[in-house]
C-alpha cells in the first residue's frame, strides 16, 4: 500500500484582484520525495507553495498538507513542516544566526543539532572576533566591509551577505526536523560550494524520508535532485514526471555545435535528411534535431567541409530538461 500524498492541491486557483496567479493548477508530492517545481518569474510558483504553508489564502479549489488543511490547520502543521521564505523570513536582524537557531530548536521537541547543522551550511566558519563591534553596520556605513578572512559566526543577521542569509533560512527551515520542507529558491544566490552542500543535505533528508518541495530556475538542480519535477506556467501545469520521463518523452537527438555566426542553414537542412531541422540558437551556435545515426553526422561535417566551416565542440547529445523546459515555455507563451 502506497503511502497517502504528502501534499495534493486540487483545482486550486488564487487571484489577486483581476490577475489569476493560480489557474486550477492540481498537484500531488509524493511522501519521501523531492519534487522541483520550475517555471519562469511570475508562474505562480511561490504563490502556490505560501499556499500550502498557509500564508495565503485560495480564493477556489482544495490543498491539503499531510492531510490537513493549511489555512485552518496551521498551529497543527507548524511543528510538522519547515519552511524557507523566497523573500527572506523575518529574522530579528540583531540576532547571530546560532543564537536564533538555538532559539528556534527549544521551540521543536526533537530539533537538529545547531552546531552541526551551522557546520553543514558553511555557517561556523571563524568565530566572532573581538573588533566585530568597531566594523560597524555595513549598511549604515553603505559600503564594502573588508571581511579580512572573518566570515564570522558572530555577526548579526544584518550583516551577513545574501548567500549567507539564505543558508540561515534553510538551516531554520531544517532545524526542528520536519516531515515536510518547502523551500522557495533555496539555492539562489548561493555560490557553488553552498550549492552543491544544499544539494546534498537535501539527499540526506530524503534518505532520512523527508519529503521536500522547491523551486527553482536552475534546471540542473532540478535534473540532479528531483524525483519528481513539475513545469508551471502561468499558474497551470504544463508538463510533470521523473527527469527521465520528461526528457525521454520524445525520441529525437541533438547535435550541436558551433561556428561563424549567420551560417546558411537553409543550405544545411537541405543537404541533411528530411526529417532533420536545424536552428542557430544563438549567433554561432546550431543545433540540428533529428535521429542521430553516423550517415546523419557524415552529412553534416561534408557539408560543413564543403563550406570550410570548422564545426567546434561538435556533440552529440540526447535532448536535456533544459531543451524541454524550454520548449513548453515557448509553447506556452505562443499559444496565448
Ligand atoms: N500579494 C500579491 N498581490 C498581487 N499580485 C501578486 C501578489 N503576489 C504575487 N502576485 C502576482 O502573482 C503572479 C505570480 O507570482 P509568484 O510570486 O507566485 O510567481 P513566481 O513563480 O514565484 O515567480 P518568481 O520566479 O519570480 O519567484 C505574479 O504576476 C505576481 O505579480
Ligand atoms: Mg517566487
Amino acid at each position: 500500500m502506497s503511502a497517502a500524498p504528502a501534499v495534493e492541491i486540487s483545482s486550486l486557483v488564487k487571484r489577486y484582484g483581476s490577475l489569476t496567479a493560480v489557474d486550477g493548477l492540481s498537484l500531488e508530492v509524493a511522501a519521501g520525495t523531492i519534487t522541483a517545481v520550475l517555471g519562469p518569474n511570475g508562474a505562480g510558483k511561490t504563490t502556490t507553495i505560501e499556499i500550502c504553508e498557509g500564508f495565503r489564502r485560495p480564493s477556489a479549489g482544495a490543498v491539503r498538507v499531510l492531510g490537513l488543511d493549511p489555512w485552518h490547520d496551521g498551529a497543527r502543521l507548524r511543528p510538522r513542516v519547515g519552511v524557507m521564505l523566497q523573500e527572506g523570513a523575518g529574522f530579528y536582524p540583531g540576532a547571530r544566526p546560532v543564537e536564533m537557531l538555538t532559539h528556534l530548536a527549544r521551540l521543536h521537541a526533537a530539533p537538529l543539532d545547531v552546531e552541526m547543522l551551522m557546520a553543514r551550511l558553511g555557517l561556523d566558519r571563524n568565530r566572532a572576533s573581538s573588533d566585530d563591534r568597531e566594523r560597524g553596520d555595513r549598511r549604515e556605513r553603505g559600503g564594502h566591509l573588508e571581511h579580512g578572512g572573518h566570515r564570522e559566526r558572530g555577526a548579526p543577521l544584518r550583516r551577513l551577505s545574501g548567500g549567507e542569509l539564505q543558508r540561515v533560512a534553510l538551516a531554520a527551515a531544517l532545524i526542528g526536523r520536519p516531515e515536510l520542507v518547502f523551500l522557495d529558491e533555496p539555492t539562489a544566490g548561493l555560490d557553488p560550494q553552498g550549492r552543491r552542500s544544499t544539494w546534498e543535505l537535501l539527499d540526506e533528508l530524503r534518505s532520512a524520508g523527508v519529503t521536500v518541495v522547491l523551486t527553482t530556475h536552475l534546471i540542473d538542480e532540478a535534473e540532479r535532485l528531483a524525483d519528481h519535477v513539475v513545469v508551471i506556467d502561468a499558474g497551470r501545469v504544463l508538463a510533470e514526471g521523473t527527469p527521465q520521463e520528461l526528457t525521454g518523452g520524445v525520441p529525437d537527438d541533438v547535435i550541436r555545435f558551433g561556428g561563424p555566426p549567420r551560417l546558411d542553414v537553409a543550405s544545411l537542412r537541405a543537404a541533411l535528411p528530411d526529417h532533420a531541422s536545424v536552428r542557430e540558437v544563438t549567433p554561432g551556435s546550431y543545433e540540428v534535431t533529428a535521429p542521430v545515426d553516423p550517415r546523419l553526422l557524415a552529412t553534416l561535417t561534408s557539408w560543413c567541409a564543403a563550406n570550410d566551416i570548422l564545426a567546434e565542440g561538435l556533440q552529440v547529445g540526447h535532448r536535456t530538461l533544459e531543451d524541454v523546459y524550454l520548449e513548453l515555455i515557448g509553447a506556452g507563451r505562443g499559444g496565448r
